[in-house]
């Protein structure tokens, strides 16, 4: 079977969609899961191509058990549209920006990550300019957020 494709998308794909890739990669890997899903992470923005994620996030993950640090950061671009099954914006200005670039007829690919995870239609709030604790508390909303996601997929995935 044809696996899962997730694309998770913030801002500056440093601090949020690199973490989100590394906890949903994590649980996949310890469900036994690796060949049924494939994650990805990317940013709306141009400024972090090729850079490593935020340390703040980096040592978020490391703190749980999971290595980030060779992640490196790249733009949104037109074929992920075609590429990815489900394109997972962070916060609500993402998924406008994301609707915005989405190539006709697929749009339908886009959702907000928390609201199509667990019906909650909540923003992962921007932490860049938070302090080392608000990099925690995004882990723990990450999580949760993967493991309702995963829950939700099981259907597709089994
Ligand atoms: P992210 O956080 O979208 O979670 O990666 C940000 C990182 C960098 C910037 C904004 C948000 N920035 O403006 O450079």
């Amino acid at each position: 079977m044809k696996p899962v494709r997730v694309l998770f998308v913030c801002l500056g794909n440093i601090c949020r969609s690199p973490l989100a890739e590394g906890v949903l990669r994590e649980a996949v890997n310890r469900k036994g899961l690796a060949s049924a899903l494939e994650v990805d992470s990317a940013g709306t923005g141009a400024w972090h191509i090729g850079d490593p994620p935020d340390r703040r996030s980096i040592e978020a993950a490391r703190r749980h058990g999971i290595d980030i640090s060779a992640l490196r950061g790249r733009q949104v671009a037109a074929a992920d549209f075609n590429d990815f099954d489900l394109i997972l914006g962070m916060d609500d200005s993402n998924v406008r920006a994301l609707k915005r670039l989405a190539p006709e007829g697929t749009a339908e690919k886009v959702h907000l990550f928390l609201d199509y995870a667990s019906g909650r239609e909540q923003d992962v709030p921007d932490p860049y300019y938070e302090g080392a604790e608000a990099f925690e508390a995004l882990y723990q909303m990450l999580e949760a957020g993967c493991s309702s996601l995963l829950d939700r997929l099981g259907a597709r995935t089994s």
